[in-house]
């Protein structure tokens, strides 16, 4: 799909839809009110009557039937001007992007006015919201019907001031880098995990270093071994998919300490010997979304050129039972030397985050976030709305919140105290690996945080929000690839302040 950007008049395009953006309880923009003029006041008519109310995300479509040269017209609402965030202008996008294309329109064009954020951020939601509205996951789908016939070809973002081209474009090229990484995540989680498999994961990091400015390098087995990362290795001796540790480094802020993204990637979690009851089991192919959102987080930070040094690390292995699987019971010795005793094999996340947050100290980061689909319990405290946070930096949390917002990708702070920790003392090692039902959320970051050392730390527990049950306004059910545009953002500010 190609997004242009170009002035002109709506109601002279030639186009299969014309769409325009209407905030709710307000006169209408500049090319809405020709628009209507010219059909014969049609658009405040449809208002008055409450049939179209602009409320966010709300849409209607019309056939002009020649008085403007568009065959389909398709008014978005924008909601109320109080709450017209970029998020919105995103929502709005994607709703009026998925009503194009279920018409069957193919060449569409959007007039955004109403809001009062800058043109290069109404570029950047036009496009996210669009491309990541309209993305589907065809890939399994053999039969022409089911194989969306229908598809948009090309939007024209046209604006009146020729003066404000630049800043749209810029703002829609940087939404179009990062709705495409955040498709590639999408496409990775909805993935059976028979083809999303360690090794292929690590492929697709070796194919995102030949197309961007990043190193990629893969840990074996035998590396790991000598590296001491017992606690990965632990979680992958049930597998006959040999596990990778993924490292990608993108050098683009000269001498600027390291900021250190770290991500789980479980391809398969069966829970191991400690099994999962087998219902929703098939879920469990989503347990990489921490991995492969660092992944599309440092490929954005290469294709947009930002100056900063990021490393993204990503502990790749499936979590199965066998003969040679490990045991409740077992005691594991992490690359930090401190043991964990397994009480659970299927608290696994943590176990391989251990080795992985170790890791990372190498670097001596300016900060380290880590991301995985860590606890169910997550769900039953946030439910779907919200990404867990935890970590142990005021400003780095409050960095993230900031992101949340921005992205609509939000967070909620949980409390990480002193007494949570108690929870996981172990009677024979340094600590276990679950600390019973209370808290859990916290309690597995508790863990985590014993392998962070010093450095500035934030945890995000996105065990609810990688995946939606239902369509929602710019996702679609199945994979959200939740994290991608959340950590590219906070990256974006964190190269602004820095
Ligand atoms: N990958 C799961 C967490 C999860 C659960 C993600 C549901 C998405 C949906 C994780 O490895 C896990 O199994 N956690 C256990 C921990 C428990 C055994 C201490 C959990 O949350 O039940
Ligand atoms: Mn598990
Ligand atoms: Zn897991």
């Amino acid at each position: 799909m190609k997004i242009t950007v170009k002035t002109g008049k709506m109601e002279a395009m030639r186009i299969d839809a014309a769409i325009l953006t209407i905030v709710e309880g307000e006169k209408l923009g500049p090319a809405a009110a020709r628009v209507d003029k010219a059909l014969g006041g049609m658009v405040l008519k449809l208002i008055k009557r409450e049939e179209f109310t602009a409320k966010a995300g709300s849409v209607c479509l019309i056939y002009p039937e020649g008085k403007i040269t568009a065959e389909r017209l398709i008014m978005v609402g924008l909601g109320k001007r109080a709450d017209l965030t970029p998020d919105r202008l995103r929502l709005a996008a994607g709703k009026a992007a998925v009503a194009a294309r279920n018409a069957g329109a193919k060449n569409i064009a959007v007039a955004p006015e109403g809001f009062s954020f800058g043109p290069e951020e109404a570029g950047q939601a036009l496009a996210e919201g669009s491309t990541l509205g309209l993305y589907r996951f065809l890939k399994y789908k053999s039969k022409k019907e089911d194989n969306g016939k229908k598809e948009i070809a090309s939007i024209t973002v046209l604006t009146e001031k020729a003066s404000q081209i630049n800043a749209l474009a810029k703002g829609v090229r940087t939404g179009e880098v990062i709705a495409a990484q955040a498709a590639m995540v999408r496409d990775m989680v909805n993935s059976p995990s028979a083809d999303m498999t360690p090794a292929v994961i690590a492929g697709i990091a070796k194919g995102l270093a030949r197309k961007h400015r990043l190193k990629v390098r893969v840990l074996e087995r035998d590396r790991m071994r000598r590296l001491g990362m017992g606690a990965l290795l632990g979680v992958a001796s049930g597998s006959v998919q040999p596990p990778k540790f993924i490292i990608a480094e993108y050098r683009g802020g000269g001498q600027k300490p390291f900021i250190a993204l770290v991500g789980k990637a479980i391809t398969f979690d069966s829970g191991g010997i400690s099994i999962k009851p087998s219902d929703n089991m098939d879920k469990m192919k989503d347990d990489m979304s921490g991995g492969a959102a660092v992944l599309g987080a440092i490929a954005n930070a290469a294709a947009l050129r930002l100056s900063l040094n990021i490393v993204a690390l990503v502990p790749a292995t499936e979590n199965m039972p066998s003969g040679s699987a490990l045991k409740p019971g077992d005691v594991l010795r992490t690359m930090s030397g401190q043991t964990i005793e397994v009480l659970n094999t299927d608290a696994e996340g943590r176990l391989i985050l251990a080795d992985a947050l170790a890791y990372a100290c190498r670097y001596k980061p300016a900060v380290i976030v880590d991301i995985a689909t860590l606890t169910g319990a997550c769900r039953i405290a946030l439910g779907q709305e919200a990404t867990g946070m935890l970590g142990t930096s005021d400003t780095f949390k409050q960095k993230m919140r900031e992101a949340g917002e921005t992205t609509g990708e939000r967070v909620w702070e949980l409390p990480l105290w002193d007494g949570y920790c108690d929870l996981i003392k172990s009677d024979i090692a340094d600590m276990k690996n679950a600390g019973g039902r209370d808290g859990s959320v916290i309690t597995a970051a508790c863990l985590l945080s014993k392998f962070v050392e010093k450095y500035p730390w934030v945890h995000l527990d996105i065990a609810a929000t990688a995946w939606t049950d239902k369509d929602r306004p710019y996702t679609p059910k199945g994979a959200t690839g939740i994290g991608c545009r959340l950590l590219t953002q906070f990256l974006l500010d964190f190269e602004k302040k820095n």
